[in-house]
Formats: structure tokens, sequence, C-alpha cells
């Protein structure tokens, strides 16, 4: 039998990316290593991440017409990314980040612009055929929906056998209040360092223990951070690390966090425990990081 999808919704966007050695001086005229464009967006990012680790992958977020979008379109088909569930809204702009990625720092700094892309809703969602997918990944964006389209999943799991059941996570990214609410939902939630930060952790292991009581009995919460690795709490009550695994020169950390999160899915929907899928998933990202893009990552 076919082995089913794994969904990923949120945010697809046009990366217009500067490898520098050095971060510019504010009014200065330099010139960088190099320049691409690249799809972004971090579920768009999981998805090239699964689809070349080998797993069957579904993209559903919203589209606008023009270049860069036709430019996603055609990088999305490359990558055999499943499109069936992209909206497209033809009065709106499509996202775009300028990222400036330096190479001597490792850092990468986003600026991104996004004026007027709805992103997709409940009703949308409806549409989903939810027996094609093993597993639903949402991007915490607009909550309040997103959060429906979870209990749409919950109502379809009491309904079936439990081998039939879609396991859910979602990726508290943005240290923004209304996201806060997506702790309550999914079989996983992913902890940014950034939220982590915002509500008084100074580490992984502090934000996993201190995050636990937020999501929903039985759930797993995980935290990356960045060259510290990772770790997690899963329903034992058991706190999991993972170390980093550096590559030899950190050339490109951009969607390091959305690679981390493919792998850790993968894994864990292919029934590995959550140690194992802690360590794939920093095995994976510290990959990333050696190398430019994600071509290079297996
Ligand atoms: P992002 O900033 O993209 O959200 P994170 O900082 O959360 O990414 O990192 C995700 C994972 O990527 C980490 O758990 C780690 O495994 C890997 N990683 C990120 N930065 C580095 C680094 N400088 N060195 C080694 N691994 C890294
Ligand atoms: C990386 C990323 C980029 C995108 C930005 C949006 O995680 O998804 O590809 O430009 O974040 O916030």
């Amino acid at each position: 039998m076919e082995e089913k999808r794994i969904l990923c919704v949120g945010l697809v966007c046009l990366d217009i990316i500067s490898v520098v050695d050095v971060y510019p001086a504010e009014d200065t005229d330099t010139r960088c290593l190099s320049q691409r464009w690249q799809r972004g967006g971090n579920a768009s990012n999981s998805c090239t991440v699964l689809s070349l680790l080998g797993a069957p992958c579904a993209f559903m977020g919203s589209l606008a017409p023009g270049h860069a979008a036709d430019f996603v379109l055609a990088d999305l088909r490359r990558y055999a990314v499943e499109l069936t569930h992209v909206v497209l809204h033809p009065e709106s702009s499509f996202p775009t980040s300028i990222v400036i990625s330096s190479v001597s720092r490792g850092t990468r700094t986003i600026l991104h612009t996004n004026r007027n892309l709805p992103d997709v809703t409940a009703q949308d969602f409806e549409q989903v055929d939810l027996t094609q997918y093993k597993w639903i990944h949402w991007e915490g964006r607009n909550a309040a929906e997103q959060v429906k389209m979870i209990q749409r999943v919950e109502e379809h799991n009491r309904a079936c056998p439990a081998h039939q059941r879609v396991s859910t996570s979602v990726e508290v990214e943005k240290p923004r209040e209304e996201l806060y609410q997506l702790f309550g939902y999914g079989d996983v939630v992913f902890v940014s360092k950034d939220v982590a930060k915002d509500f008084g952790f100074q580490s992984a292991p502090e934000a996993v223990r201190g995050l636990h009581t937020r999501v929903r009995p039985g759930a797993t919460v995980i935290c990356a951070w960045a060259d510290a690795g990772a770790d997690a709490l899963g329903p034992d009550g058991e706190l999991v690390h993972s170390d980093a695994f550096p590559p030899e020169t950190i050339l490109d950390t951009l969607g390091a966090g959305d690679t981390f999160n493919a792998a850790v899915i993968l894994a864990l929907s292919r029934g590995q425990r959550l140690q194992e899928a802690l360590t794939f998933g920093c095995q994976v990202a510290g990959r990333k990081c050696g190398v430019h893009g994600y071509d290079s990552i297996v």
C-alpha cells in the first residue's frame, strides 16, 4: 500500500537571498558573494525537506498571481509536492522576503512583506479529504481558524479506528499572543526559541518543562535552540535532549527550524521514538546549515 502523505498548512513566499561574508553597515554600497531566488515560507520549506527525505507530502496555503507565484509553483512541482489545496487570491500581492545570509556569523536576517494575502480558512480546509493524510502540520498563523481545522481532524479521529487516525502538529514560532491558543492543540507542539524567551525561559529544557502544562494531556512539546540542539517532553513526562550536529562550516541557517520540524515529523510519523526523532531532526537540520538551500541535505 502507498504511504499516506504529510500535509503542511502555512506560508509559501519568495525569498530573495543575498549571501554576504559580513552583514553590511547601513547606507553602504557593497557586493555580496552570491544572490538567488528561493521558495520560502515555513510550511513550504518543510515540504521541500520532506520530499528530499523521500516522504510523500502536500502543501496547503494561499497564492496570489504574478511572476513570484509562477516561480514558487514551478519549484513546488519540481519537488513533487502535491498542490491540490492551494487557494488562489487574484486580487492579492504575493509575499516576499529579503534575506541577508551572513556566512561569517551564521546569521540570517529576514525582512518580510505580506501586504494583503489572506491565510487559508477553516472553510477552505473543509475541502481536504482527511483519509489521504497520515499527519497534518500547521505553521501557526491565523490561529483561531487553525483551531477549527484541528478540531475537524479531532472529530474525524474520534470516528475512525486507531490505525486510520491523522496525527497533528502545530508550530508556534512568532512571539504573538494570538498564536498561544495553539498550545492547547495538536499531538506535537513545536515552540521556537523566540517564543520560549517571550515566556521568560532561557533554554530549551526550561521551555519544554515550563510549557508542558499548556499542551493537552498526551501531547509532546518540542523546542529547538540553534547550536544547543533541541529538547522535548512527551506524554510520559521524561525530558529528551539531542545535541546539535554542527557542520564543519556554517553556510546558511535559513530554514533550519523548518528542516528540523520536517525531519522530526517524518520520524515520528514512521513510528520512531521521541529520542530518535529529535536526534534525526538535529542531524538533518545540522546538514542543512552546512549547505546553501536544501538540495544537498540527503
Ligand atoms: P530557526 O532559527 O530556523 O527557527 P533553530 O534555531 O530553531 O532554527 O534551529 C533548528 C535546529 O537547527 C536546531 O535544533 C539545530 O539542530 C539546527 N541548528 C540551527 N543553527 C545551528 C547551528 N548554528 N549549528 C548547528 N546546528 C544548528
Ligand atoms: C524561514 C522562512 C523563510 C521566509 C520567512 C518567513 O523559516 O520561512 O523562508 O522568508 O521564514 O517568515
